[in-house]
């Protein structure tokens, strides 16, 4: 399973890509409008600190054609750039040129096992269905990854299903045990997913045990 890091932090992202744990990062207009600077230099960074992951990069366009057009100026930014359209039938036509012209897609927005059926279809790399939000609507995110799950497995789709909008540590829990191929893990859940208290203090009772034997030097 690969994850990914939510956030367009050049500092976190730093902090974390070359630990051999991070696939790559995912960023939308929110996040990199969190950031200081220019966003075009930041995801550039980001592309040249983790050049075997995937950079998932967000149109801000709203007409399909300027959508078509700077998807393209986004997917020429570097080798690994997955561009990201919103799950929308204004871009289905722009969606299928573009993958048919080689550029990775990574559809975002995605809400239901329809939506991403349809993105399936067209030969979407990725879709990114979001947990949390389904959540904050009542819906149930983590039973949608599920769903997508054997949709894809059924018709034999090699889209790869990316869990986005995980909020907390059970979230990611969830996702693993659903079938994600993918986790995009705000940064303090992934580094929260590192720890557990029992590990803290079973290595603190190792360390007090051993040194009652009070020896200087081992082996
Ligand atoms: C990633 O692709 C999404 O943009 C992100 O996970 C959204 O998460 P949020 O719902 O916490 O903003």
């Amino acid at each position: 399973m690969k994850i990914f890091l939510d956030t367009a932090n050049i500092e976190l992202i730093q902090k974390w890509a070359h630990t051999g744990l991070i696939d790559g990062v995912t960023t939308n207009p929110t996040l990199l409008s969190k950031e200081d600077g220019n966003p075009t230099v930041a995801i550039l960074t980001i592309c040249e600190m983790l050049p075997l992951g995937v950079i998932s990069v967000e149109v801000t366009e709203k007409e399909p054609e300027a959508v078509y057009m700077q998807a393209r100026k986004i997917a020429a930014f570097s080798h690994n750039i997955a561009v990201k359209i919103p799950c929308h039938p204004h871009y289905y036509t722009v969606i299928k040129k573009l993958i048919e012209e080689g550029i990775t897609i990574n559809i975002t927005l995605v809400f239901s096992l329809t939506q991403g059926l349809m993105m399936a279809k067209l030969g979407a790399h990725y879709i990114s269905p979001f947990v949390g939000r389904l959540d904050d609507i009542g819906s149930n995110g983590i039973e949608l990854i599920h769903h997508l799950r054997h949709m894809l497995d059924w018709n034999g789709f090699e889209t790869e299903l990316l869990a986005a909008s995980i909020r907390d540590t059970t979230h990611f829990e969830k996702v693993i045990m659903a079938g994600a191929d993918i986790a995009t893990l705000p940064v303090p859940v992934f580094e929260q997913s590192l720890n557990h208290q029992l590990t803290d203090k079973g290595m603190e009772q190792f360390a007090q045990d051993w040194k009652k034997l009070n020896i200087s030097r081992f082996p």
